[in-house]
């Protein structure tokens, strides 16, 4: 289910309240919710990356908003690209303001939940801003699940999830008009560097 208008805001807002200058990558972009909203307020001199893995949702992503849709302009100009690979094959460290991610945490092994919040903390300048959702209580809820193996995994990344929010979380909002409700949340690492997950 693609997210709301009204969570997607939600997820750029940091990004839209910025002032100056702005790198900005977004993660598992789908068809694009997300990516309508930087276009929409893309700044003259920011510069988006936008990363999807699905090589069909890639093709969309790119009739919808690079070829000649409200990214064509920046992206002609060298300050939009799409990556059509996985977020971890990013080269380099400390190259994002906001890193704005629809990547689907709590349904991943605890490894790969590992591999992704490391890369995101690499990628992120010190002081930038990870902004991602999850849907409300999801986690809560998937513990209940009646099969073993699922509730082992969701225990494991709940945790992992949720000692790193407890510690870096800096803002969030409920969205009740999205389908299921989702919180969107903002994160910040202080020093860039911490690999607590
Ligand atoms: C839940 S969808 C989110 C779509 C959209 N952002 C939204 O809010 O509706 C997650 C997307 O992440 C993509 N994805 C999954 N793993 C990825 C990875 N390692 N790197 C980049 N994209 C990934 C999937 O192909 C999928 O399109």
């Amino acid at each position: 289910m693609p997210s709301s208008r009204g969570l997607a805001r939600a997820l750029v807002a940091p990004y839209a309240k910025h002032d100056g200058p702005a790198r900005v990558l977004e993660v598992g972009a789908g068809t694009g919710p997300v990516t309508a909203e930087l276009a929409r307020i893309i700044g003259p001199q920011d510069e988006i990356d936008v990363c999807e893995i699905d090589d069909h949702f890639a093709a969309v992503l790119h009739e919808k908003y690079f070829k000649s849709g409200p990214l064509a302009d920046a992206a002609r100009a060298g300050r939009a690209r799409l990556l059509n690979q996985p977020m971890q094959a990013i080269e380099g460290e400390d190259r994002y303001d906001f890193i704005i991610s629809g990547l689907p945490l709590n349904g991943f092994e605890p490894p790969l939940v590992t591999d992704i919040l490391a890369c995101i903390q690499r990628l992120l300048k010190p002081g930038g801003t990870y902004s991602y959702f999850e849907y409300a209580a999801a986690r809560r809820l998937l513990r209940w699940s009646i099969n073993g193996k699922t509730r082992r995994r969701v225990t494991q990344v709940s945790s992992m999830v949720g000692a790193l929010i407890g510690k870096h979380e800096i803002d969030r909002q409920l969205i009740f008009v999205n389908v299921p409700p989702a919180y969107a949340r903002h994160l910040r690492f202080e020093d860039g560097k911490q690999r607590e997950a």
